[in-house]
């Protein structure tokens, strides 16, 4: 009886205990208290000087949190693909640590080529879990802008040019990346759709391609996936810097959507105190320099950023508004609670599980461009018998590169990339033979540099592979574009859709020694191809991340069936885009003035409309099996349609359907994606596949109006196996 006493009283002591520990916790430290009650307890308890602290970069990486009220700062990082290793604390450096290596997952537009929310999710999910584990609390990422032209040097890190694809593969990834209580920051908003003059250059849009072609994917990130942050671009917009952009920011982002998160200026991105204070910026980043101040590089001190002493002077003697920096705060610790004192789970650097990952994406994200039988042959080169062939030659630079680095601010320092020669050598052994076959100039742009030693080794590897090439049985060629400058990278351009370092020339000769060529090509971007007609088969293999080689291995080898389907057209040549047909004024701008003059007609919209052919189409991607797709059907607003696989292998294909509208008192885009789905057919299986029409589907945005219009009556329904690949049609009328 004693014993049950005692037990109670210390039972009863402890609970009381706990109590008065509770009731001690400050409202923002106590994590059962909703995060605004949080926010609106720490912000009163904080000096004018603090809330200004919170709203400008401490390091080049790392923005203030509340030093003496415990609430930690924010630490950030790029980026889209993978955890970027830990860069200097004023500079752009490496900070040379052993233990800042990631994952590297297939780039972005690999992503969007997959067709595949789930993988969406997936990916999101491993980034943030690597991100959380190696403390990072805002991952600057995904990129959406809008696929414009082939040549942007930074299109491998977004979604493709359709604002319904890259609007539905958004919302998973930035839920997947903030379930581990880590922001996305989805970039750059908005309108950078080039590198070249980024910092300067004046986007002139019409009001409706803003809302139809280049908000879409944006506005989901914010009004579906809930996204923690945003990033304003470089460029300006109707003659103001996206960083501090009145009408994007204050109007659309914050007004018209109720953006609750932060936005964080691109690094260097702020150029004016008064408009930061004002249009909505609420973290300054990587400012590294005043010229109004004369202070620049070195002699940057991070308090003397726009919104640092500027802002906090102007507070001081009235010229803003208190209600400003209050503002601004709340949204920063709104941001702080949700991530760096949010204690769901620690994330992992779960290196194995994140590498089925990888493979998962990459199998479903490598394109299946071309496949022909060779000479007499009746079946496609591909998939490749390995029993059948004693050698193998691989030949080209991008089978020994490892092409997670570079690219500028998406490089990573990835755990493990295993390369396609290696992956070959691993499966195959003695079987593989390799020729570099061209050597990468580190020139800016790209373009190999002149001198005679150069040209002299060219041919010599050149005339090297072409030797081996004669030998072996079959050839897989791994070229394309890298991350070097001038190719896929952030800060310039590419200057040609063509290939550089000599490849036009490789593969010719190539060709002329062994017809029997697969062409791996690494490349975020469409390409000229050369030789189409001759190359029996091509595969459009992106960036693929840590597990490259095998990705690529599984498909040659045909232990994967391809499914990838293209998130951008490729144009036969250059002047065939929309964009760029309309000349400098259009790409890449004149005196730092540039027009979209192709309008709503972005990519297969473009090409549809004006009845220019692509060379592949938005959508397409071939596979090793058939699909053979039952007649749609109509009732109410579900349109159904019954798609078998007819060949003899498993394969997943993407049911797409476009909608179009008969007659609109606007011009409207022939089609346009509105629906699709991706399924998995055993050989002669069936699928039904739903899709039910929104008026959403169905509307267009009304300059005059100034919102969303559906103009009632007749609609064709595409239902195809890509953009221009269309099996059956169905009329709705509204
Ligand atoms: C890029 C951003 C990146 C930032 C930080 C900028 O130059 O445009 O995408 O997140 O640097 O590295």
């Amino acid at each position: 009886m004693k014993q049950i006493f005692t037990t109670l009283a210390i039972m009863l002591m402890s609970m009381a205990l706990h109590a008065q520990n509770t009731s001690s916790v400050p409202v923002y430290l106590d994590e059962k208290q909703p995060i605004e009650a949080r926010v609106n307890d720490a912000l009163s308890r904080m000096t004018l000087e603090e809330k200004v602290k919170l709203c400008h970069a401490q390091g080049k990486f790392y923005s203030n949190g509340v030093p003496r009220l415990g609430i930690p700062g924010l630490w950030s990082s790029d980026g889209p693909h993978g955890v970027r290793f830990e860069m200097n604390w004023a500079d752009w450096g490496h900070s040379g640590w052993e233990i800042d290596s990631c994952t590297a997952f297939p780039t972005l537009t690999c992503l969007a080529a997959t067709w595949n929310e789930e993988l969406a999710y997936a990916y999101g999910k491993g980034v943030g879990e690597e991100a959380r584990y190696r403390n990072k609390n805002v991952m600057l990422g995904p990129g959406v802008n809008i696929y414009r032209t082939p040549l942007n040097g930074r299109n491998f890190e977004y979604m493709g040019e359709d604002p319904y694809l890259a609007a539905t593969l958004v919302v998973p990834y930035i839920k997947g990346v903030q379930s581990n209580g880590v922001a996305s920051c989805v970039k750059h908003y908005c309108v950078n759709n080039q590198e070249t003059n980024r910092m300067g250059v004046n986007v002139e849009v019409s009001e409706r391609a803003l809302r139809e072609i280049y908000l879409p994917a944006f506005r989901a990130a914010v009004q579906e996936a809930g996204v923690w942050a945003l990033m304003g671009a470089y460029n300006k917009i109707r003659g103001q810097h996206a960083c501090h952009n009145e009408y994007t920011l204050q109007k659309i982002l914050k007004g018209e959507w109720g953006f609750d998160g932060v936005v964080m200026s691109d690094w260097d991105g702020t150029h004016n105190a008064k408009e930061a204070a004002f249009n909505g910026l609420d973290i300054e980043m990587g400012t590294s320099s005043r010229p109004d101040k004369g202070i620049f590089g070195r002699n940057f001190r991070f308090d003397e950023s726009y919104l640092g002493n500027d802002f906090l002077k102007g507070l001081r003697d009235g010229t803003y508004p208190m209600e400003l920096v209050n503002d601004k705060a709340r949204r920063v610790l709104r941001l702080i609670f949700r991530t760096a004192m949010n204690r769901q789970g620690f994330g992992k650097m779960d290196f194995a599980a994140h590498s089925e990952v990888v493979k998962a994406i990459g199998s479903e994200g490598v394109v299946l461009l071309q496949n022909n039988p060779v000479a007499k042959s009746k079946t496609p080169l591909l998939p490749m018998d390995v029993s059948q062939y004693q050698k193998i030659l691989i030949v080209g630079d991008n089978a020994t590169r490892v092409l997670s680095h570079g690219g500028q601010s998406s490089e990573l320092n990835p755990q493990h990339e295993t390369s396609v020669l290696k992956a070959f050598q691993d499966r195959y052994g003695d079987k593989i033979i390799y020729a570099q076959g061209y050597a990468v100039a580190q020139a800016w742009g790209g373009q190999p540099q002149g001198g005679s030693n150069q040209s002299d080794n060219a041919t010599q590897l050149r005339e090297e592979a072409v030797e081996k090439a004669k030998q072996a049985d079959i050839v897989i060629y791994v070229g394309g574009l890298n991350k070097e400058s001038g190719q896929d990278c952030e800060g310039s351009d590419r200057r040609s859709m063509g290939l550089s370092f000599g490849q036009n020339e490789l593969i010719t000769a190539l060709l002329n020694a062994n017809p029997r060529i697969v062409f791996v090509m690494m490349s975020g971007n469409a390409m000229e191809l050369p030789e189409l007609k001759r190359m029996p088969a091509i595969l459009h293999a992106w960036y693929l991340g840590s597990d490259a080689g095998d990705i690529v291995a599984d498909i040659v080898s045909g232990k994967v069936c391809p499914s990838g389907k293209l998130p951008f057209s490729y144009p036969v040549k250059l002047e065939d885009n929309g964009a760029m047909s309309f000349g400098a004024e259009s790409y890449p701008g004149v005196n730092g003035q540039q027009t979209y003059k192709e309008d709503i007609l972005v990519g297969y919209r473009w090409h549809d409309t004006k009845g220019i052919p692509a060379l592949f189409p938005f959508g397409y991607g071939l596979s090793y099996t058939t699909f053979k797709y039952g007649k749609p059907s109509i009732s109410g607003r579900t349109v159904s349609v019954a798609v078998t696989n007819t060949g003899k292998v498993e394969g997943k294909e993407v049911v797409q359907l476009y909608v179009g509208d008969d007659q609109a008192s606007v011009l409207r885009p022939t089609k346009e994606l509105k629906h699709f789905k991706k399924i998995s057919l055993k050989p002669g299986e069936t699928k039904t596949v739903e899709f039910t029409i929104k008026d959403d589907d169905l509307k267009f945005y009304d300059e005059a109006s100034r919102g969303w219009k559906l103009e009632p009556g007749s609609f064709t329904l595409y239902i195809g196996s890509s953009s221009t690949d269309i099996r059956g049609k169905v009329k709705l009328n509204v």
